[in-house]
């Protein structure tokens, strides 16, 4: 898919790169983006919003993947972006993003973070809960200024997910519960306060999502929230977030939808709700990640070790592992890997793939087809974009790997590869502990 195909010499190559060259060039481990498909998915969701003629907002979830050359390339896609940390804000604003394109999400933003975005001026706050209400008005007023919010509530729809990675259930720490009348209170605190403007609502349902009926459901059960804030307190919301949440292909039997599916699915959900109430059409936002970047990203490892266990498995090792992709772990989640350097030699044997870290639950994929593997071949994960360097680690001391963007068989390095000084970077010896000379 995107631009990677198996060149002439029997090598992968991304973005019209021979990735053993980048091997050869940054290293490995070593993450590879291919920027055009990154650049084609933004513009699906984009395409797909303006031909359904609503006002929209594709805003990109940073936390899938946020380095400053990808808030460069929200920007110049018209993305906005859903940043939730401090870190992720900082990013987005040294890379020059537009702080009013900025929507900060999260459930326990500390005043600092407040501060530091309302410094900035950012477009939206999307408020999780009560004890953030007040203290955004508090902050807002401090600084005498009046901000942007959205509340998020939770309409209790369960997505088909992973049960770690689902969100819209009722039993969640996220935000204003729809069914107990909470929601309808933060609605009415919100307007209550003088330094928030209420633009409107967010649900987010969960992620992974292949079928479109979850959120339809979504945007029922806010649309008939919104109808019942119309009808009791007079106030209608110009804005109306649906999150993320649309799948990606990992490995085969994964079937996402397209993209402009569950763009039109939501569209026409919000617009027979709307039209049925005689309800003013919101904007609509919308808050994809994993849909922009995961399928772009791929994770390159050189072989090192194997151990075969005559009967039962062959293990091969890896020079990266849960600390460059902690998803296998953490969710049992499942990826696609090949040879890069022998790609079209016969899938002959069967070996399972293991990370590096002293750590039996570190191993990527289980019973991979490949050709005979050696020491020193190069191993090609797949759908390695969202959440893989977004939640790498430093466990063991093991050095987070170089990020680069391939396109038109050019190169960029977009993160260098952290080096042993970065590992120690931040300690510290006290002097009474400090070696004498
Ligand atoms: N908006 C909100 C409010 C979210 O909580 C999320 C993801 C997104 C948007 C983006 O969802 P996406 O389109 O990427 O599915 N670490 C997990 C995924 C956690 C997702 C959390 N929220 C993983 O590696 O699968």
């Amino acid at each position: 898919h995107g631009t990677s195909k198996i060149n002439s010499r029997g090598h992968l190559e991304i973005g019209g790169c021979d990735v053993t060259d980048l091997a050869k060039e940054f290293g490995t481990p070593l993450y590879i983006v291919d920027e055009v498909l990154v650049r084609r998915r933004a513009r699906e969701f984009m395409d797909a919003f303006r031909s359904t003629g609503l006002r929209h907002q594709v805003a990109y979830a940073s936390k899938a993947f946020c380095v400053m050359a990808m808030c460069r390339i929200a920007e110049e896609e018209g993305m906005s972006l859903d940043v939730v940390s401090d870190g992720e804000l900082y990013t987005a604003l040294q890379a020059g993003f537009p702080a009013e394109r900025i929507h900060f999400h999260g459930n326990n933003k500390t005043p600092d973070e407040i501060l530091m975005a309302l410094d900035a001026n950012i477009g939206c706050f999307v408020v999780d809960n009560f004890i953030e209400l007040q203290l955004l008005n508090a902050l807002a007023g401090e600084k005498g200024k009046r901000v942007n919010v959205l509340l998020r509530i939770t309409p209790g729809v369960e997505a088909h997910t992973h049960e770690y990675i689902s969100t819209g259930q009722q039993d969640s720490k996220f935000g204003f519960d729809l069914g107990n009348g909470t929601a309808f209170r933060a609605v009415e605190t919100a307007l209550a306060q003088p330094n928030l403007k209420l633009l409107g609502v967010h649900s987010h349902i969960g992620s992974q999502i292949f079928e479109v009926e979850g959120f339809r459901m979504a945007v029922e059960k806010v649309a008939a929230f919104a109808i019942e804030v119309r009808d009791r307190l007079s106030e209608t919301f110009a804005v109306i977030n649906l999150g993320g949440g649309f799948g990606i292909r990992y490995v085969e039997g994964d079937t996402p939808l397209p993209v402009g599916q569950y763009v039109h699915a939501i569209a026409d959900a919000i617009q027979s709700s709307c039209a049925a109430a005689n309800y003013p059409l919101p904007e609509i936002w919308i808050e994809p990640g994993r849909s922009i970047v995961g399928d772009a990203g791929t994770t390159l490892y050189t072989v090192g070790t194997s151990k075969d266990i005559p009967g039962v498995r062959k293990y091969i090792a890896v020079d990266g592992g849960m600390t460059d992709n902690p998803r296998p772990a953490l969710y049992e989640s499942k990826y696609d890997a090949i040879l890069a350097n022998r790609a079209d030699d016969p899938l002959v044997e069967t070996v399972s793939v293991a990370g590096k870290a002293c750590e039996s639950g570190d191993m990527l994929i289980w019973d991979l087809n490949l050709p005979k593997v050696e020491s020193g071949d190069l191993l090609a994960v797949f759908c390695t974009g969202a959440y893989n360097y977004a939640m790498a680690s430093n466990y063991n001391r093991i050095r987070r790997p170089a990020v680069v963007f391939v396109k038109d068989g050019k190169a960029d390095l977009v993160v260098a590869r952290e080096s042993h000084r970065d590992i120690v970077g931040n300690d510290i010896i006290p002097e009474r502990l400090k070696k004498q000379a």
